[in-house]
Order: C-alpha cells, then sequence, then structure tokens
C-alpha cells in the first residue's frame, strides 16, 4: 500500500449508497461547484473535510490558512443557500443535497452561517474586483452557509472520463502496483504544451512516475474544454511519454482561479491521491495580473515540510529558446526574451481559432492537431 499518509493521518471515505433518505423533508440544491466538492469530499480528495466547514473552520481557513485544530488548508469548502432555502432548513436534521431532481448526498446541518464575503474575497483571491473569475463566482453565489458532515448516495456521472476518472483510494493502488515510490502531481486547466512537457520530464528524470492529473470541473468560458484537452494528453502521452512511466487521470474540481491559496490546495489533495510530490510552476492557478509570477512557490514559506507533508517541485518561466536550440528557463538559459517562444493562452486560442498552427517549438503538432479539430468543430 501508499506509504503516502493522507492530509490530517487517514483517508475519508463517505460514500454511502444504502443510506436511507427516503423519509427526508429538507432539501438543498446543489450548483456544479458544491457537487463536484461534494464528490471530492465523499471520495477523500479532501481529506480530513468530512463535510462543508462550519463557521469556525471557515474564519480560520479565510484568516490563516488552517482549520482550527491547525491542519493546513488554504481554500474554503463551503455550501451556500440562499435565505429562503435556509428559512426552511432545521439545524440537526439530514438535508437531501439534491441537484436537477437527483439525490446526491445528504447533510447533517449543523450550522447556517452568513459569511463576510468581502474579507473571503481580500484573503483568499487577494482582490474584491469582479472581473477576477473566482471573485465574481464568489459573489454570484448565496449569501447563507450551510455546514455539516455529508454522506454521498450517488456518484455523480463520469460521462466521458469514465475510464480516466480514478480516486484516490484506486491511484494509490495503483502507484504502488506499479512499484513507484515517489510519484510527481501534475495539475493543469489547458493543454500540454512544450514548457510543461519539459517540466514534467525533468521532474520525471529524478522521480519514479508522473501522475498527469488535469482539473475538469467548472473553468472559465474561454478555457479549453476538458473533452478535447482530454484527447490532447491521450496523444501526447502515446507518442512522448514512456507507458510504464506516467497515470492519466482527471481531477473533477472547479477552478478558483486563487493563485497562490489554490496551489496549496493543489498540492494537498494531490497528496491525498497518494503523490509524493507536486509540481508548482510560473503563475499557478492564476489569471490575469492579479498574482506575482512566483507567489504560488513563495506561500509555501508559510509551513513547515512536516505539515504539508508533501514535496514542492518549483520550476521557472520555460521555454523554447532559439539560441539554446532547445527547451530552457529562466534558471538555465542566459539569453534575452527575443530568442525566446513564449505564447499566451489567449494568444493560442486566437491562432487556433483562425485555424492557424502555433509553433512546433511552443506545442507538438499532434496536440495542435486535436486542438484545432476541436476548435473547428
Ligand atoms: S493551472 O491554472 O492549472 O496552474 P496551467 O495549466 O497553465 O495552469 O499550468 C500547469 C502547471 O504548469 C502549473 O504548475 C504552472 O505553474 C506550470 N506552468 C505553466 N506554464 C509554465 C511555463 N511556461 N513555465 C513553467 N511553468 C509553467
Amino acid at each position: 500500500m501508499s506509504k503516502i499518509i493522507p492530509h490530517g493521518g487517514s483517508l475519508i471515505t463517505l460514500y454511502e449508497p444504502e443510506f436511507d433518505y427516503g423519509t427526508l423533508k429538507q432539501e438543498i440544491e446543489l450548483d456544479n461547484m458544491s457537487l463536484t466538492d461534494l464528490n471530492l469530499i465523499a471520495n477523500g480528495a479532501y481529506s480530513p473535510l468530512k463535510g462543508y466547514l462550519n463557521k469556525e473552520d471557515y474564519e480560520s481557513v479565510v484568516d490563516r490558512m488552517r482549520l482550527t485544530d491547525g491542519t493546513v488548508w488554504s481554500l474554503p469548502i463551503i455550501l451556500p443557500v440562499n435565505e429562503k432555502q435556509a428559512n426552511e432548513l432545521t439545524i440537526g436534521n439530514w438535508i437531501k443535497l439534491m441537484k436537477d431532481g437527483v439525490v446526491y448526498g445528504v447533510l447533517k446541518l449543523n450550522q447556517l452561517y452568513t459569511p463576510d464575503k468581502a474579507k473571503e474575497a481580500a484573503n483568499v483571491y487577494k482582490t474584491n474586483d469582479q472581473q477576477h473569475p473566482g471573485v465574481k463566482k464568489l459573489f454570484e453565489r448565496p449569501n447563507v452557509y450551510a455546514a455539516g458532515e455529508i454522506r454521498q448516495v450517488r456518484k455523480p456521472e463520469k460521462g466521458k472520463f469514465n475510464q480516466y476518472d480514478l480516486t484516490p483510494v484506486l491511484t494509490r493502488k495503483k502507484f504502488s502496483d506499479l512499484g513507484w515510490n515517489t510519484v510527481v502531481g501534475f495539475q493543469t486547466r489547458n493543454p500540454v504544451h512544450r514548457a510543461h512537457e519539459y517540466i514534467q520530464k525533468a521532474a520525471l528524470e529524478l522521480l519514479d512516475g508522473l501522475f498527469l492529473h488535469p482539473l475538469v470541473g467548472e473553468t472559465k468560458s474561454d478555457d479549453i474544454p476538458a473533452e478535447i484537452r482530454l484527447e490532447s494528453y491521450q496523444v501526447l502521452l502515446d507518442n512522448y511519454y514512456p507507458k510504464d512511466r506516467v497515470v492519466l487521470s482527471v481531477f473533477p474540481a472547479a477552478m478558483r482561479y486563487a493563485g497562490p491559496r489554490e496551489a496549496i490546495f493543489h498540492a494537498i489533495v494531490r497528496k491525498n491521491y497518494g503523490c509524493s510530490h507536486f509540481i508548482v510552476g510560473r503563475d499557478h492557478a492564476g489569471v490575469g495580473n492579479y498574482y506575482g509570477t512566483y507567489d504560488a512557490q513563495k506561500i509555501f514559506e508559510n509551513f513547515t515540510n512536516e505539515e504539508l507533508g508533501i514535496n514542492l517541485v518549483f520550476f521557472e518561466h520555460s521555454f523554447y529558446c532559439s539560441k539554446c536550440e532547445g527547451m530552457a528557463s529562466t534558471k538555465t538559459c542566459p539569453h534575452g526574451d527575443e530568442n525566446h517562444v513564449i505564447l499566451s493562452g489567449t494568444k493560442v486560442r486566437n491562432l487556433l481559432r483562425k485555424g492557424i498552427h502555433p509553433p512546433t517549438t511552443f506545442s507538438r503538432k499532434e496536440v495542435v492537431d486535436v486542438l484545432l479539430k476541436g476548435f473547428l468543430e
């Protein structure tokens, strides 16, 4: 079995399909984000959480990136309900958690509280600007948070991701079956471009296996859709990675775009999936210019290695350099920016939309072919 200790000491599993919810009258309608969070609490990805945060833990996470017991936790995992719905709920009751007429879980309601959203935005996202997609979402969601332990009674449809959707229990088993002692986790919400490949392979030179773990929950509308990305990952792995060194599976969480705070969250969750190491490169989980290029690396200085329980692998900005005639980074290349192939996500999307191939020094041809097909369909 995996030697990686889950966050908080043990892997939580709260899937209980036999839970008898037939007589329960009260219900909460989940949004996409709270439905994905329900699933990730239940499958242990969010260990040690057993439910949506109560007021004390929520405030402690917002203020100091820790639960009240001191465990490191950087993002509030909360269940917003609208005021009308909240007025109909009874503290102490089991409540059905529904989405579009289907019961996915139950909540032992122990608190309803009103959050300080301005403070949540300022601390978690470092801005109150509603142009920020995470802040926009925060203010769009209802204004009362419901707290309590959950049970999951039905897993969400996996749809197209069926074969790629492994729970922490399964990935831990897989890594151990493969005989890997060290596993490096890689979070992404993008296709894997040459820079991503470079840092993944640099890590693979030193570690046993790579866990390619693309986020496939809600992203902002101009990010490339997950189905297209998945096809591009597969084609890349088939052509350029040794088969026995990589596991590809999806991370069915919503993207928060919380930069540094989300990097901590991403690392801890990958520890729960069985990773010993986690990659954080430039502007991890960033959006626009809200965070400094390496803020998502610096934030880890607030914690000891013991309390994080996962090794961080930091990379500087990587690119193809025409003078080096290969991939390099600000750490290894002495040449000026004019020699570097650097394209923003927006620029790449604009090229794809026009049917133009970005250079192969930026992205592999096979990957671009898949993306173009997706864009032009
Ligand atoms: S993220 O929002 O999921 O973090 P993205 O898919 O762009 O976005 O990045 C995945 C990982 O690769 C992150 O750790 C990010 O910091 C890193 N990364 C992305 N591009 C580069 C690059 N050019 N150089 C170094 N690291 C990078």
